[in-house]
């Protein structure tokens, strides 16, 4: 006796297809899993047993052997109960065996209810491109496996209501295509934010570039607040964009029934005694902060806090986009491409420079404290900006800034000019511009030159440092809606990198 059932497996952040075959013999009684299956895969045969029991079928007597194909690659998790369930139900003739193009995967609970398991998104997708017309999966992972489309997804609460159906015995309605609605996820505004104009300024030119930000100043003044409110003026996701940072999330189980799918830029801010497999990932391979930031924004708050080893780990995906995590179960690159947002104080105490002459630190622990910073990261941040702590009288007022659907509407229109500059090439957005890139939109008037030599000077400025500050000028001029860079335009971005650390 023997049934074949068409699953899925994760690998990185991607879906496969897994072909289950089940074979029932005679022999001494026993089910063997082969194919590489981990823990949790074995223990299937535990909850299938009890399932199938439980739901009145008979559980064969006999050999039953499960080969997971291909068998090259390593099955983990718990989305083959179901099509071993099946399977076994199949071959013995005590269900209707599923059509060709049909598809399943999910956790079963003893008495045969269907859990959910993570990675839905990418395995539906996977199911897309095999050619399955039905995917079945448990009713808590439909809304997000249905955002693949070209197939139906079947949300199953229970393996009765399924075979019943596979034997037309009942109808089932498939879920709802997804859609990705940002305004379904609110964030806060950039109006609740009482004075700091040059910070907001500074984080919409961010913004609008894709550039890389730190803010320096004391304790309270609104660091936290401002980083948070990023999301709300960064450009929407595209459909691609979106569906590929909901992947990441939902390998890593942070997607829900509720929230099914990421519908802005994500947001994250990991803890500073953040470990390095937090950051990069590599718990059950798992994809961490750094690639669940993809798309979105990695803030890391009270910078100087976070472990050196963490710092460096940020190099390759800043520089590459991705990242690359190696255990003894083997090695998974991740996407990793998202806008680094870093805050910190001054100094150990945090009132360094302020006018009331608070900060008791020495000089040279002020310097030990900024010097926690490596120089290779501080040469990749963009822009850096002071954040004042707030004026009495700026406190009390009432907060009356722009809203961040105002700062959104320049943020887009700029990203529009970038779009069409840049349309046919890799580069996306101005921080990412090569020296091609470069060569061809950010020659500069003779008045400019002459500005740019003399902060060059004046400045000790590298070359790594110029080429940053002709990209934020870029951006700037296109937030103007500038064709060329203008002096003005120059100055402003030089700013943006005289701000001195000890
Ligand atoms: N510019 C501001 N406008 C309105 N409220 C502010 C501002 N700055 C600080 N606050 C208030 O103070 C709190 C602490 O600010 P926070 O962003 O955590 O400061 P920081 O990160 O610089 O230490 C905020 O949650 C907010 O309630
Ligand atoms: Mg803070
Ligand atoms: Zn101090």
């Amino acid at each position: 006796m023997y049934a074949r059932i068409r699953s899925l497996g994760i690998k990185g952040i991607g879906g496969y297809e897994v072909e289950l075959e089940v074979s029932i013999s005679s022999g001494l009684p026993r089910l063997d899993m082969v194919g590489l299956p981990d823990a949790a895969v074995k223990e299937a045969a535990d909850r299938v047993r009890a399932a199938i029991k439980h739901n009145g079928w008979d559980f064969p007597v006999s050999r039953i052997t499960v080969n997971l194909a291909p068998a090259d690659t390593k099955k983990a998790g718990t989305v083959y109960d179901l099509p071993v369930l099946l399977g076994i139900l199949a071959a013995t003739g005590q269900c209707k065996a599923p059509r060709p193009e049909d598809m399943f995967f999910g956790e079963l609970s003893l008495t045969g209810q269907l859990r959910p398991v993570s990675g839905a998104l990418p395995m539906a997708l996977a199911a897309e491109a095999a050619g399955a017309r039905r995917l079945f999966v448990p009713r808590d992972n439909a809304a997000e496996a249905a955002f693949a489309q070209g197939l139906q997804v079947y949300p199953v609460e229970n393996v009765r209501q399924l075979t019943a159906f596979l034997a037309g015995e009942r109808e089932m309605e498939p879920a709802a295509p997804g859609v990705i609605d940002p305004d379904s996820a609110p964030v806060p505004d950039f109006a609740e934010v009482k004075g700091q104009e040059n910070v907001k300024r500074a984080l919409e030119v961010a913004a609008a570039g894709g550039h890389n930000v730190l803010m320096v100043g004391p304790p309270g003044a609104g660091k936290s607040m401002l980083a948070k409110r990023l999301p709300g003026i960064l450009p929407d996701m595209d459909r691609e964009e979106a569906l590929r940072t909901t992947a990441i999330w939902s390998v890593a189980g942070l997607t829900t029934a509720e929230n099914p799918v990421v519908v802005r830029r994500p947001f994250r801010a990991p803890n500073q005694t953040a470990s390095r497999q937090a950051l990069a990932g590599g718990a059950d391979l798992r994809p961490g902060e750094m690639s669940l930031a993809h798309n979105g924004v990695l803030f890391l708050d009270e910078l100087p806090e976070f472990h050196r080893d963490v710092i460096d780990l940020l190099r390759q995906p800043l520089e590459e986009g991705e990242v690359t995590v190696s255990r003894a179960s083997g090695t998974v690159t991740y996407p990793s491409r998202f806008m680094l947002v870093c805050a910190m104080n001054p100094c150990r105490c945090g009132w360094y420079g302020h006018p009331s002459g608070r900060c008791r630190c020495t000089e040279r622990s002020v310097r030990e404290y900024q010097g926690k910073i490596s120089g290779p990261l501080l040469d990749r941040i963009d822009i850096m900006v002071e954040v004042p702590a707030l004026e009495y009288e700026e406190l009390e007022a009432r907060p009356g800034g722009e809203s961040s659907a105002a700062i959104k509407e320049r943020v887009d229109a700029a990203r529009a000019a970038q779009r069409e500059r840049f349309a046919g090439t890799a580069v996306l957005e101005n921080a990412r511009m090569g020296p091609a890139e470069m060569e061809a939109f950010c020659g500069l008037d003779p008045e400019g030159s002459a500005l740019m030599k003399g902060a060059y000077e004046a400045l000790g400025l590298t070359a790594r440092s110029y080429d940053r500050i002709l990209r934020v000028a870029r951006t700037i001029a296109d937030l103007d809606g500038a064709e060329r860079i203008q002096a003005m335009h120059l100055a402003e971005a030089i700013q943006y990198r005289t701000f001195q650390l000890k």
